[in-house]
C-alpha cells in the first residue's frame, strides 16, 4: 500500500498547536520526544516549533457559531400552556410582521381572547421562512429575479430556513398540530467532498478519506503519548488498556496502534466515480496536507453541534409549508402590504401608523404592540423609543448570507453517488448543498452557495444576479467539474438587500429589547438564545405573550 508523504514532527506539532493550544502541543511535543524534559534541559525546545499562526479571517472563519448556553433560567420558559384562559379580555395587540414570531404570537394571543392584527409589509405571510418555485420572485434593494425552474413541486429552493434540529420541539410541535409532513435532512455525507485552494493541490476529497483519514492520525498520536507515559493524568493501568483499545476503534488502528489506513476511507476507484472496487485497499491522505487544509477549522466539526447534529428535518415539498399552516390559522388577522412608517407609545398605549396599498397614511391604536420588524429595518422606522431601547435597535448586528440555486439533472447521485447532505470549500460559495428529497428523480435543486462569512457574503451581494449565478458556476467547477455544463435555472438571494428583511440572522446579544419599551414589546429569531432559528422565532414570541399576559393577569 502507498504510504503518505513524511511529515516533519515539528510541523505536526505545529499545526496541532494552531488546532488546539499550545498546552495540547507541548504534550504531544513531549509524547514524540521533541521538547525539553521536566527540568529543563532538552536539547530542543518548544521556542523552535513554528509560529503558531492566528486562524485565517473570512471567508475561512465562519460566524454562525450558536450563542453560549445562557444561564439556567430562574423560571423555566413560559408555554402557551401556562397563560390562563381569557386573560387577553378583548384587549388589542397590534403585532408588526407575519414571519413565524409574528404569527406565532397572533395564533396563540387569539387563543388568549386577544383581538390581533398583524402588519405585514409585503404580499406573503411567512418572513424569510419562504420557498422558491417557477414563476416566483425574488426581489432585492436593486433587482428582481424570476425563477426559471420547471414546473414541479419537486424543484424548489428554501432561500431561508431549510433545516429544523430535531429537539426544535416548539417548531416540532406546531408541524405535528397543523400536520405538516417532515422528512430527514442530512448534514453529513460521507460521499460529499472537502475542498480547500490551500490543499491537496485544490483537488477535492472525499468526506469519508478526509474523516477516517483524520481520525486515524489523532488516534495514533494520542496512542503513543499514551504508551510513552505522556499525559498529565495518571493513568491506572487498566485505564491506559482501555484507552489503547478505544483509540483502536475509534481511528481503526492497526494491533499495534499505527493509523495505515482503514476502509471507513472506502476503496482505491471509489473516490471520484462511485466505482465499484472493493478490493483494493486505499492509501491514507497526507497528513500534511489534511493539516494545511482548512478542513479542521470548523467544517468536519460542523454537524457535531447541537444544532447541526442528526437528525435534522425538513418539511416535505419546501418550508414555506409551515408558513403557509400558520398563515391559515391567523389569515384573518393580516393585513397585507401594510408598511409600518411611525411606532408611537400613547398614554394608554400604541400607536402605528402604516401605508396602505394605496400609499395612504392607515393609523391603528392599540392596547399593545409586539414588533417583529428586523432590527436592520426597525432603525429606519420612525419611533419614540426609549433611549436604550433605540441604541440597541441602531446597533444590532447581522449576518449577511447569500445563497445560490440551480436546477439540474442529478449528477450528483448519477455519477457520485451523493444523496443529500453538504460539501464545503474554502471559496466564497462555501457550501454545496444536494437534494434531500426526490431521490433517483431525473432533475433536482442544488444549492450552489450559502455562505457563513461576511466577507463571503459581501462578495456576492455586490454582484448583479447573473454576475453570481457566473461566480458561484467557477467556484463549484473547483468540486465539480461538469457542473458549469449541467446547472441551469440558476437563481440567488442575498439577504442584506432584501426589503424589510436587510439581513440573515442577528448576531447581537439582546439585552433591552427583552424588555417592553411602555406597551410595546419585541420578538423576532434576533431576540431568542436560537437566533437564526424558527424555534428561536417562536421562543421570542412567546417571551413578548409572556409578558403582555403576566401584566393582564395581575391587573
Ligand atoms: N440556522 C441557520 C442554518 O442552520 C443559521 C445558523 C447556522 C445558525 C449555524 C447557527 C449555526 O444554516
Amino acid at each position: 500500500m502507498k504510504q503518505p508523504t513524511s511529515i516533519s514532527r515539528r510541523h505536526f506539532l505545529g499545526s496541532i498547536g494552531k488546532v488546539a493550544g499550545s498546552s495540547v502541543m507541548l504534550k504531544a511535543a513531549a509524547a514524540i520526544g521533541l521538547t525539553m524534559t521536566v527540568s529543563g534541559c532538552g536539547a530542543s525546545n518548544a521556542s523552535e516549533l513554528p509560529p503558531v499562526t492566528p486562524p485565517p479571517t473570512d471567508p475561512v472563519t465562519p460566524t454562525p457559531t450558536d450563542p453560549p448556553t445562557p444561564p439556567p433560567a430562574v423560571n423555566p420558559d413560559p408555554r402557551p400552556s401556562d397563560w390562563p384562559q381569557g386573560s387577553g379580555n378583548n384587549r388589542t395587540v397590534t403585532i408588526l410582521g407575519s414571519g413565524i414570531a409574528g404569527m406565532t404570537a397572533a395564533f396563540e394571543m387569539n387563543k388568549l381572547g386577544y383581538q390581533c392584527t398583524i402588519l405585514e409589509a409585503t404580499a406573503r405571510a411567512g418572513g424569510r421562512c419562504r420557498t422558491i418555485r417557477a414563476g416566483d420572485t425574488i426581489e432585492e434593494t436593486d433587482s428582481v429575479q424570476s425563477c426559471q425552474f420547471d414546473n414541479d413541486p419537486t424543484l424548489y429552493f428554501n432561500p431561508g430556513p431549510s433545516r429544523i434540529p430535531h429537539h426544535h420541539d416548539l417548531l416540532l410541535g406546531y408541524c405535528r398540530q397543523f400536520a405538516i409532513e417532515l422528512e430527514t435532512f442530512t448534514n453529513e455525507n460521507r460521499a460529499a467532498l472537502y475542498h480547500s485552494t490551500n490543499a491537496f493541490n485544490g483537488q477535492p476529497q472525499l468526506a469519508r478519506r478526509v474523516i477516517a483519514d483524520s481520525r486515524g492520525y489523532i488516534s495514533e498520536l494520542l496512542s503513543t503519548a499514551v504508551n510513552q507515559n505522556a499525559l498529565d493524568q495518571a493513568l491506572t493501568t487498566q485505564e491506559r488498556t482501555d484507552i489503547i483499545e478505544m483509540l483502536k476503534s475509534y481511528g481503526a488502528l492497526s494491533p499495534n496502534s499505527s493509523y495505515t489506513g482503514s476502509n471507513r476511507a472506502g476503496f482505491e476507484g471509489q473516490e471520484n466515480t462511485g466505482g465499484t472496487g472493493r478490493n483494493t485497499p486505499i492509501a491514507p491522505l497526507d497528513l500534511t496536507e489534511i493539516l494545511n487544509s482548512d478542513f479542521w477549522q470548523y467544517q468536519t466539526s460542523f454537524a457535531e453541534t447541537i444544532n447541526q447534529q442528526p437528525t435534522l428535518l425538513q418539511p416535505v415539498g419546501g418550508m414555506d409549508k409551515i408558513a403557509k399552516a400558520f398563515e391559515q390559522q391567523v389569515a384573518d388577522n393580516i393585513t397585507y402590504q401594510a408598511v409600518v412608517t411611525q411606532i408611537l407609545k400613547t398614554d394608554s398605549g400604541v400607536r402605528i401608523v402604516y401605508q396602505d396599498q394605496t400609499g395612504s397614511d392607515v393609523v391603528v391604536e392599540s392596547d399593545y404592540c409586539i414588533c417583529t420588524i428586523p432590527a436592520t429595518v426597525l432603525k429606519n422606522i420612525d419611533a419614540d423609543f426609549s433611549p436604550a431601547h433605540q441604541n440597541e435597535i441602531d446597533n444590532f448586528n447581522y449576518a449577511n448570507p447569500c445563497k445560490i440555486a440551480f436546477q439540474s439533472r442529478r449528477f450528483w447521485e448519477q455519477e457520485h453517488n451523493i444523496y443529500g447532505g453538504i460539501s464545503w470549500t474554502n471559496q466564497n460559495i462555501t457550501q454545496i448543498w444536494y437534494p434531500n428529497s426526490g431521490f433517483g428523480r431525473d432533475q433536482g435543486v442544488i444549492v450552489g452557495a450559502y455562505t457563513f462569512g461576511s466577507n463571503a457574503g459581501d462578495s456576492f451581494a455586490i454582484l448583479s444576479p447573473q454576475q453570481r449565478l457566473n461566480t458561484g458556476i467557477t467556484q463549484a467547477n473547483q468540486l465539480h467539474p461538469q457542473y458549469g455544463n449541467e446547472v441551469t435555472n440558476g437563481i440567488s438571494i442575498c439577504w442584506p438587500k432584501v426589503p424589510f428583511q436587510l439581513g440573515g440572522w442577528g448576531t447581537s446579544a439582546a439585552n433591552n429589547l427583552l424588555n417592553a419599551d411602555g406597551n410595546i414589546y419585541f420578538a423576532g429569531e434576533h431576540l431568542s438564545n436560537l437566533k437564526g432559528w424558527q424555534e428561536g422565532a417562536i421562543l421570542s414570541a412567546y417571551h413578548a405573550v409572556n409578558g403582555i399576559v403576566e401584566r393582564d393577569t395581575m391587573l
